[in-house]
């Protein structure tokens, strides 16, 4: 059973059977009575003479102690301590004026808000009583294997928190999730509720790296020093959003790189308003991070008996820089949060038809696309937007999700046919949660979008948001596509989003209830999307908010990949793709070859296009009428290619070698996790005073092993004497590099390794 309290594949009808479940799990041990500590390579364990757990991975350590004051702290997060005589126990950290008290100079592990604590706190709660003072201590504990379950309570009433920690050992990585019960006679209302917080060791000079961006612009690496006060990274708009991503790193000193460096890092697996905080508190300069649910407009009252689950917040540790901070959540990504973690697909080459026709599908024009990706060797087809009701333009027919009968005469099967006699897949695009104002759906139940009554409906692409929250409203959006998967042969949707939340009234529901439409809503559309996985087990998901706006590692237990950017301009890509694969796998990430000039009005080359697109899992979409019988033949060919090394790009490791954000040229290496194939992939953006690019060295290889090397061009500048057809030596690739001849601008090559038996 994978241990997990968050919203996956569960409603919030859930709530009160996550009660359940940690009631049996949860037995009274006060601290200090254990016996034996366990051995110390389980993933957990607790050390009684300190009133200690130590929550070790592979490579790093974590560990949690009950202070003097019994509140509990976190003692240590960092390398791996690899003797039961190098733990401490956990003491309060001493007051330092009647105006710094020890409680805020101590670093709590979920501290409440309430006592002397002036931090941001992990929860605050208003008693119906007026009471909101919560001062959390430690309770009981529980270890089952790599999960440990803390309870804290408040010190006056029966307000309880389950703290839940899960290792993954080899991915260095711990989950930390925490589960609210009111065991009180009266209403709790939660006002914050946040998953944890991660405290890095103390000391200044800490640096913060973070995604940032907008539409066509998404996960921008962005880097600043940590200086005392608050930096709150954060979404109100509903969703993940494009502008921020929650997902962190902190170096040590601004010193960190790739190869190099403690790297503290972390993510948020929710799909709605979230925040991170990250926080230097004066006076103790103490950094921390502390994440979940975001505060503002929220409140949520918890009756008698009820509990309230927050998303999971995940935090690693390496000494290997940004470059394996990057690989450990990739892996981790891949092993235990896709859909596909258990039995792993490679991603199939898609073709979009978005680009090429816009709202003007019809099936004779769908047909003739088809026919031409085929030949490419694309794999799945998905036809997007202009399918369903009156769609012809971005201005009617959301919500309408019946066939257009003049575009589709005789229903979808026609061209779902003739896609599969092809031997494509056929995916289909949705924007469920959205209705335009002319649309069927919005006369027949205007009550349906999230409003305040009487008040304006602002409309963004001249569309509502329908409020997901309510359960009407969700039954009806899973019936319709249910209903649309059951009656066609559709393997694949890609659920889109185009906008975010406004006037996200609730009038249907208790004043009192009506803010928690914020988290409500994100649970069902989870909902919705777990249960069309389990009524149609073959059915892949692509998560798109106009691009990437919403990737997180919510979404990404049920979605098997991720529209990057709606900006396809190839230049563009290499820094919204580096930004993306600081957080996330190159497996989930979608990039498309599409037709120039580009948004930007920008034209590159096919094979630049072709080769930046490769990068992750590959897709087409251009208005492939227009191509030549040469784009044809080139595509083609880089087609076979990406097959012949897809498994590398999508399930390897990935080395980040040159950023686009330094200098002209970037490099990118994948390397296989048997370390069989590499695969390094270069480009130059424009030459400038006759430079030479320059020398790549490669990383991860095996130095005495013997890699054959393979190019698409002619670009590799052989060094004499070297064989590459027979093998060249790792310790020759890592240390004295390859040169390669990229020449003027936007100029590509691909160089692939395979490991000699
Ligand atoms: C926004 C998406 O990002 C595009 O790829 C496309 O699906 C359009 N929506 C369709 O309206």
């Amino acid at each position: 059973m994978r241990w997990h309290l968050s919203h996956s594949r569960k409603g919030s009808s859930q709530r009160v059977i996550f009660l359940g479940i940690l009631a049996s799990l949860v037995v009274s041990v006060p601290v200090g009575s254990h016996g034996e500590s366990a051995k110390n390579d389980t993933p957990v364990r607790y050390l009684p003479d300190l009133k200690v757990w130590v929550l070790d991975t592979a490579r790093a350590s974590y560990e949690i102690g009950v202070n003097e004051r019994n509140e509990l702290q976190t003692v240590y997060w960092g390398e791996k301590l690899s003797s039961d005589h190098g733990f401490s126990a956990a003491r309060s950290h001493p007051e330092h004026a009647s105006f710094d008290s020890s409680e805020t100079m101590t670093n709590s592990e979920y501290p409440g808000w309430g006592g002397k604590y002036y931090n941001e706190p992990t929860l605050k709660v208003t008693l119906a009583d007026g009471d909101r003072d919560l001062v959390l201590k430690y309770a009981d504990q529980t270890i089952r294997g790599n999960t440990l379950v803390i309870r804290l309570r408040d010190i006056q009433y029966d307000l309880f928190v389950n703290l839940i920690y899960t290792v993954f050992t080899e991915e260095d990585i711990i989950r930390k999730q925490a589960e609210i019960e009111n065991r009180t006679s009266q209403v709790a209302t939660v006002e914050s509720a946040q998953s944890g917080v991660w405290n890095v060791p103390q000391g200044e000079g800490y640096r913060l790296t973070y995604l940032t961006g907008r539409w066509a612009g998404e996960t921008q690496v962005t880097r600043e020093p940590i200086n005392p006060g608050k930096k709150v990274l954060e979404s109100r708009r509903g969703t993940t959003s494009p502008e921020l991503n929650p997902w962190f790193a902190i170096d040590e000193g601004g010193e960190a790189d790739e190869q190099h460096g403690r790297v503290w890092f972390g993510a948020l697996g929710w799909s709605g308003n979230w925040k991170l905080t990250v926080e230097d508190t004066p006076p103790s300069h103490q950094v921390r991070v502390t994440g979940g649910y975001n505060d503002f407009d929220f409140s949520w009252p918890l009756q008698p008996g009820e509990s309230l689950a927050t998303p999971a917040f995940y935090g690693g540790f390496t000494k290997q820089g940004f470059g394996e901070a990057s690989r450990l959540l990739h892996r981790f990504e891949r092993s235990e949060i896709l859909p596909d973690h258990a039995h792993p697909r490679v991603r199939p080459v898609l073709y979009n038809s978005w680009e090429a026709t816009t709202f003007n599908v019809n099936e004779e024009g769908q047909k003739a696309l088809a026919e031409k990706a085929a030949k490419l060797g694309v794999e799945l087809f998905v036809m997007d937007d202009g399918w369903f009701g009156k769609r012809n333009n971005d201005h009617a027919g959301l919500g309408d999700w019946y066939v257009n009968p003049q575009k589709f005469p005789h229903g979808l099967q026609p061209l779902i046919s003739f896609v599969n006699s092809l031997g494509m897949d056929f995916g289909l695009w949705f924007e469920p949660e959205m209705v335009n104002p002319d649309s069927d759906l919005y006369r027949r139940h205007p009550d349906w979008v999230m409003n305040f009554p009487g008040g304006p409906r602002c409309e963004a692409r001249h569309q509502l948001v329908l409020n997901m929250a309510r359960d009407d409203v969700k039954e009806y959006i899973f019936g319709v596509l249910d209903k649309m998967l059951s009656t066609n042969d559709i393997k694949y949707i890609k659920w889109d989003m185009n906008r975010h939340f406004s006037e996200p009234g609730w009038p249907e529901v208790p004043v009192v209830e009506q803010k928690e439409i914020w988290v409500k809503y994100v649970r069902n559309v989870y909902e919705i999307m777990d249960r069309l996985r389990a009524a149609h087990p073959k059915l892949e998901i692509e998560s798109c908010s106009g691009g990437g706006g919403r990737v997180d590692l919510g979404i990404l237990e049920r979605v098997d990949e991720v529209w990057t950017s709606d900006n396809t301009d190839a230049f563009d890509r290499l820094r919204i793709q580096e930004g993306f694969s600081f957080a996330y796998a190159p497996k989930i990430m979608s990039d498309w070859v599409t037709d120039v000039p580009s948004l930007n009005g920008r034209s590159t080359p096919l094979k630049f296009r072709f080769l930046v697109a490769m990068q992750g899992a590959l897709g087409i979409g251009a208005n492939l009428n227009k191509w030549s019988t040469e784009d044809f033949a080139l595509a083609t060919r880089m087609v076979s290619y990406y097959k012949s090394l897809r498994e590398t790009v999508q399930g390897g490791d990935l080395y980040r070698l040159f950023s686009p954000r330094e200098g002209n040229s970037t490099a990118n290496e994948y390397v296989s996790r048997d370390g069989k194939q590499a695969a390094l992939f270069s480009f130059l953006d424009s030459q400038q005073s006759l430079w030479p690019t320059p020398t790549i060295c490669l990383r991860g290889l095996e130095e005495k092993a013997l890699y054959r090397i393979s190019t698409i061009d002619d670009k590799l500048m052989v060094p004499p004497g070297i064989r590459v057809a027979e093998g060249v030596s790792g310790s020759f690739l890592m240390h004295h590099g390859l040169d390669l001849n990229l020449r003027g601008d936007y100029d590509s090559t691909l160089v692939i390794l395979e490991r000699a038996e």
